[in-house]
């Protein structure tokens, strides 16, 4: 397998999605390169979480191209986009709030069949948790206990951990991570962020949604500014102001300019 740095490794093509009137999507193109944190940033109901959504297969486009590792190809559910190493973290979190850290970790990948999962369908829980105890410390998450406890009664933030290392775990070509530090304090967004770093290094395309710019000029190594179902800008972070960054996200018309 190939990890370039650099290398596109997916891409939407003019995505398009409609919900009824409204127009989340409006065609939208976006480059997602492996060793790039790529901050997307938008107001509320920009489209990010749906652009997110449709390169992850939680969602169908109406129209448009999803293109992994220069394939045009199809995604007809979330397991299809994990199975090809695309992994998200969402807005709302998707656990399972009365099974614990170790079960949650390898949710659904039990049953996973073929390639490069299918080893891990023969672990013993033991090796789970060994792993998961590597892997968690590894990321710098932590959490209160591993076994016995159910996440749903860990705090907000713990739960985020939870979900971004599960995310984190799997990736091997793209992480999304939808506002994964909306709900954290200090510390545990400052964690969070490292994780994305670090996860881009290992070669993986990181794309990160949030509405902190603080936290996009302190990760971002490229922000894609999204308004109205299109995205309106493109740029790497060194070109990246943050006065301008506000401009292209509320829509003030010299802020379109370049
Ligand atoms: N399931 C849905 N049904 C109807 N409309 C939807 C649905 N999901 C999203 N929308 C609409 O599509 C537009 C884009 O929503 P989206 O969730 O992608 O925005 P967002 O940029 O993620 O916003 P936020 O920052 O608030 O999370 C919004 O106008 C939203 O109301
Ligand atoms: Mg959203």
């Amino acid at each position: 397998m190939s990890t370039a740095a650099g290398e596109v490794v997916l891409e939407a093509r003019g995505l398009r999605k409609h919900y009824g009137p409204v127009v989340a999507a409006a065609g939208m193109d976006l480059e997602i390169r492996r060793g790039e944190v790529m901050a997307l940033v938008g107001d509320n109901g920009a489209g990010k979480s749906t652009l997110v959504k449709m390169l992850s297969g939680a969602i169908r486009p109406d129209a448009g191209e999803i293109v992994h590792r220069g394939r045009a190809i199809q995604l007809h559910g979330p397991h299809d986009a994990r199975e090809r190493g695309i992994e998200t973290t969402y807005q709302d979190l998707a656990l399972a709030p009365n099974r614990d850290v170790i079960a949650n970790l390898y949710l659904g990948r039990e049953i996973v069949r073929g390639g490069l999962l299918k080893p891990l369908g023969i672990l013993d829980r033991r090796e789970m948790t060994r792993r998961a105890t590597d892997q968690l410390s590894r990321l710098g998450v932590r959490l209160p206990a591993l076994t016995g406890t159910p996440v749903g009664r860990m705090s907000g933030g713990q739960q985020q951990g939870v979900a971004v290392a599960r995310a984190a775990s799997w990736a091997t070509d793209v992480l999304f991570m939808d506002e994964p530090t909306a709900a954290l304090g200090v510390r545990q967004s400052e964690a969070v962020l490292q994780v994305a770093r670090r996860i881009a290094q290992s070669g993986v395309g990181v794309v990160l949604i949030t509405h902190i710019m603080p936290h996009v000029m302190e990760v971002a190594d490229r922000v894609v500014v999204l308004r109205h179902g299109r995205k309106v800008a493109d740029m790497t972070a060194a070109e990246l102001r943050q006065d301008r960054l506000i401009a292209l996200m509320a829509g003030y018309e010299e802020g379109e300019a370049a």
